[in-house]
């Protein structure tokens, strides 16, 4: 159990709220020893569901990692498996944070036998589109708040409201992936947080600090 998690915040803003969260990036397998992945650490969702913990929340944190925590932690592995999970955990939350980095595709046939070396050069993979489970919750959202976390290398804010026009949800946290000191394995992070008619910027702090003040925007203000 991680120490930090015992100083919990006593004035538990989030009590009685249940918080579906996911991290990590999901891993597409090709056969039994290979798969597509990408650099996701898991950090930003997983100090999204540390802070959602410590101001009270009933948390499930959905990740492609093993972590143990005072809270439920739902292993997965593929952007299929996470849909399922999402699926199942989101009635009678109040909120799904989907800061995990999806593949956007998976192999089309996984290969139940490792793929053997050819006297080709070449190979080709075919892959497919995974579902989308950003625009797939937010299609029925009812009550629960949709928040989206998503990676772009350029054009930050020009394609952060599109993508939340697209996907639908109610919030959009936009990462800068171009930048070495913040995102993906750094501890630290900047964001934008996106809602329909305002747009708020975090400055550079710790990935823990910028979590809460997520949680604090989506939740409090
Ligand atoms: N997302 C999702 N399902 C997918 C792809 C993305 O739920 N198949 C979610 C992510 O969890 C994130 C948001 O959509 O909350 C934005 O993800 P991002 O990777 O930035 O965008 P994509 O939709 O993958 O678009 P692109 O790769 O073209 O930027």
């Amino acid at each position: 159990m991680n120490k930090t998690l015992e100083i919990l915040d006593h004035s538990q803003p989030l009590k009685d709220k249940k918080i579906v969260i996911t991290a990590g990036g999901t891993i597409e397998k090709l056969d039994p020893v290979r798969y597509i992945s990408n650099f996701s650490s898991g950090k930003m969702g997983t100090a999204l569901a540390d802070n959602a913990y410590m101001m009270g929340a009933d948390v499930e944190l959905i990740s492609t990692f093993d972590i143990e925590r005072p809270y439920k932690v739902t292993k997965v592995l593929s952007a299929l498996d996470m849909l399922d999970a999402v699926l199942k955990s989101k009635e009678n939350s109040d909120c799904v944070i989907m800061s995990a980095a999806v593949a956007d595709y998976r192999a089309e046939n996984y290969a139940e036998q490792k793929i053997k070396k050819t006297s080709d050069d070449k190979m080709t993979v075919n892959l497919i589109k995974n579902p989308d489970i950003l625009k797939t919750i937010s299609e029925n959202k009812g009550d629960t708040k949709i928040v989206g976390v998503c990676a772009e290398s350029e054009n930050l804010l020009k394609n952060a409201k599109i993508k939340i026009k697209n996907k639908g949800c109610d919030y959009l946290v936009a990462n800068d992936i171009s930048r070495k000191d913040i995102g993906f394995s750094s501890d630290e992070n900047e964001v934008y947080i996106l809602s329909e008619n305002k747009t708020k910027h975090l400055k550079k702090a710790s990935k823990n600090k910028i979590a809460k003040q997520i949680l604090e925007y989506v939740f409090c203000e």
